[in-house]
């Protein structure tokens, strides 16, 4: 059977035998971004398409091809959120939130972006993301990638490596720029389509580059680290003392400069071995400029966002899913005129045993296919109702995994039975 309508490229389902390892992924993150004194934020999936290109950058890859733009039924250019951070400082500045309060804010969702898809990289993708506002100061920046390392270990990964950098400030990130743009003239020979193209909108992107062509060039570019000035230099000095006085490793690369125009000063990714060339699992740093330019008053600001594709995948290969724990019954009956009474106890049995699962057999069928489906949905034993069982206020409990052989109980009975099999 062919369907005729199937799904977008790159937009991915995620099937009921992978949503464990989302939900232990997402459940990680809240709560340890909760334990550092987080507050989830809801913001909209559509905002004003200039929102992203004044924030992210006219000459980013986001916003030069990536975006889903379209034009509304009234006529106004809108854009499903490529990323997180625009949206939020637009809602904490639009709300009022960043008035002599230091908001530290998570969000978690959907973001679209018009990429080449492959492993680990989607055109609809998860972000789970958090923003601190109004702190200057280094501790904020080591606060952040010590929550991130705690999150990343609670996930049960090993194999993932801090990078940081620091970007400098506007006039020292000009005159690298500059002396960028010389370098790259002077080899104009090795450099790529792209790099030609970037060579005077964002010439730093070109340090990104993985085209093994261009390794040699890059390598000998000026390094970022020695046009910091004093500032910086003693900001990033005093963030490497931190992570160090925490025993957290990490490596120093002068090459990271992000994708995305509002950085400054301290930036960082999570990197891991496993997943190929899309192996960045975590990633952010500061943005101090970001809110003044959209109109608010001068609010330092750093952040991270992690993808949750990228984890799920490591997650799983890890092996770190914790198993569904819940006891599972299977109710099952002789007659379908039992079907009253059986929802009847189910209903029971859930009000009592809250973290019970327990699925009634419908669409009838005979006792070996109901078993059957029993056996299926994964039910650690099935509760048999019949006629004089239903008449006596009994029911039959059969074993699906274990050797006990099946026997009746009182449904009075059931909760106190069941809570020992959940504890066997
Ligand atoms: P980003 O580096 O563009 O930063 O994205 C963060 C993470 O999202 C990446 O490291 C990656 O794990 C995941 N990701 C990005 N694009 C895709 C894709 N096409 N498919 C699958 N996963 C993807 C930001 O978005 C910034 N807003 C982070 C931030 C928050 N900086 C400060 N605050």
């Amino acid at each position: 059977m062919t369907i005729s309508i199937q799904n977008i490229r790159g937009f991915s389902d995620v099937l009921p035998d992978e949503s464990p390892a989302w939900q232990f992924v997402e459940q990680t993150f809240r709560h340890e971004l909760e334990r550092y004194g987080f507050d989830e934020i809801r913001l909209p999936i559509v905002e004003k398409t200039a929102l992203f290109s004044r924030s992210i950058g006219e000459v980013t890859d986001i916003v030069e091809k990536e975006m889903y733009t379209f034009t509304d039924r009234n006529g106004d250019s809108l854009t499903l959120r490529p990323e997180g951070t625009a949206g939020c400082v637009r809602a904490a500045l639009q709300r009022g939130l960043l008035h002599n309060a230091q908001p530290r804010l998570w969000y978690a969702g959907p973001m679209f972006r018009h990429e080449r898809p492959q492993k680990g990289r989607y055109r609809q993708f998860h972000q789970v993301g958090a923003e601190a506002f109004g702190v200057p100061g280094p501790d904020v920046d080591a606060e952040l990638i010590l929550l991130s390392g705690r999150i990343l270990r609670a996930l049960g990964l090993r194999d993932v490596t801090l990078e940081i950098n620091n970007l400098g400030t506007s006039e020292t990130r000009a005159r690298y720029r500059d002396d960028l743009i010389k370098h790259f003239q002077a080899h104009a020979e090795h450099l790529d389509d792209d790099a030609r193209r970037r060579l005077h909108s964002n010439p730093l992107r070109i340090l990104d580059s993985k085209n093994p062509a261009m390794a040699e060039v890059i390598a000998s570019a000026p390094d970022l680290l020695d046009y910091m000035d004093a500032e910086a230099q003693a900001h990033f000095t005093a963030v490497r003392a931190m992570l160090e006085a925490t025993g957290q490793a990490y490596r120093v690369n002068s090459r990271l400069v992000r994708g995305l125009d509002y950085y400054g000063s301290t930036v960082f990714e999570w990197v891991s071995e496993h997943l190929g060339a899309q192996g960045t699992v975590l990633a952010g740093g500061r943005y101090d400029a970001l809110v003044e330019m959209m109109g608010g008053r001068a609010t330092p600001a750093i952040g991270f966002a992690a993808g949750i594709e990228r984890l799920v995948s490591l997650v799983e290969a890890a092996g770190s899913v914790p198993d569904k724990t819940t006891t599972q019954a299977y109710l099952i009956m002789t007659e379908p005129t039992l079907a009253q009474n059986a929802l009847a106890i189910a209903e029971s049995l859930r009000t009592q045993m809250p973290t019970l699962r327990v699925q009634v057999n419908m669409g009838g069928g005979s006792m070996k296919s109901q078993l059957r489906r029993a056996d299926r949905s994964g039910a650690a034993f099935a509760l048999i109702l019949g006629p004089s069982e239903a008449a006596a206020g009994e029911i039959n409990i059969k074993d699906l995994r274990g050797e006990t052989e099946q026997y009746t109980v009182a449904i009075d009975r059931l909760p106190a039975v069941l809570s020992s099999f959940d504890s066997r």
